[in-house]
């Protein structure tokens, strides 16, 4: 076994000052996104990940009704930051929205009961690495990228303004572009806190 290559892994950060020039074709990037959802391990093998991967209009037009949602929560303290932020998500290339299939989870909790009561977490956790296998071959590839949750302002409406099947449901929104600025270095835990070796 070869060594952990900790570069290529500590490179991959949440990346906020993003733009729109994508270092690589949209064809390849979606093929790239394709070969994740592929052949990211799921439960059962049953596929329930879904990924709507949103370019020019369509991913302005995210952002447009996030900001739409947020402005009438927040408090005009907060809105200039938040607009702020809203707009750097807006301005980077596109943004790949993650949904789960309940159609699959609700025949996975019948085909096996013994298990229902762990399924949904276990399709939320293969979401989670798909999430994760995106956002590292992402990085792997100069793309730089951040894991957003703005699902209560837009899971009523975003499944009919881009005509999806009712039954995914929203996870989670990962803007990404070219990379304008690192990110600040960020703090560590002692790794004996973390892992154990026992023998
Ligand atoms: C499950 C999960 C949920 C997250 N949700 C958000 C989020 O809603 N907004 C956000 O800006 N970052 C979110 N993050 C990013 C984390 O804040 C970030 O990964 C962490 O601070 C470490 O920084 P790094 O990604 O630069 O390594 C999330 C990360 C994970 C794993």
């Amino acid at each position: 076994m070869r060594c952990v290559e900790q570069d290529s892994l500590s490179r991959r950060r949440s990346i906020y000052q993003l733009n729109d020039h994508l270092p690589v074709s949209e064809i390849c990037f979606v093929e790239t996104i394709e070969a994740c959802v592929k052949h990211c391990p799921t439960p059962f093998n049953a596929q329930s990940a879904r990924v709507a991967i949103l370019f020019g209009k369509a991913h302005k037009l995210l952002w447009q009704n996030i900001w739409d949602s947020l402005q009438t929560v927040v408090s005009a303290k907060q809105s200039n930051s938040a607009k702020k932020k809203i707009d750097s998500f807006a301005n980077s290339a596109g943004t790949i929205l993650f949904f789960e299939e309940n159609k699959t989870l609700m025949s996975l909790k019948k085909q096996f009961p013994q298990y229902a009561k762990n399924m949904r977490l276990w399709m939320q956790q293969a979401n989670g690495m798909l999430q994760y296998m995106i956002w590292q071959t992402l990085s792997e590839n100069e793309i730089g990228a951040s894991l957003q949750h703005y699902n209560e302002l837009i899971d009523k409406t975003v499944n009919k303004i881009y005509d999806l099947p009712k039954t995914w449901e929203l996870v989670a929104q990962m803007p990404f572009g070219a990379i304008e600025s690192e990110p600040m270095p960020k703090t560590f835990l002692p790794m004996e806190e973390r892992v154990r070796v026992i023998k």
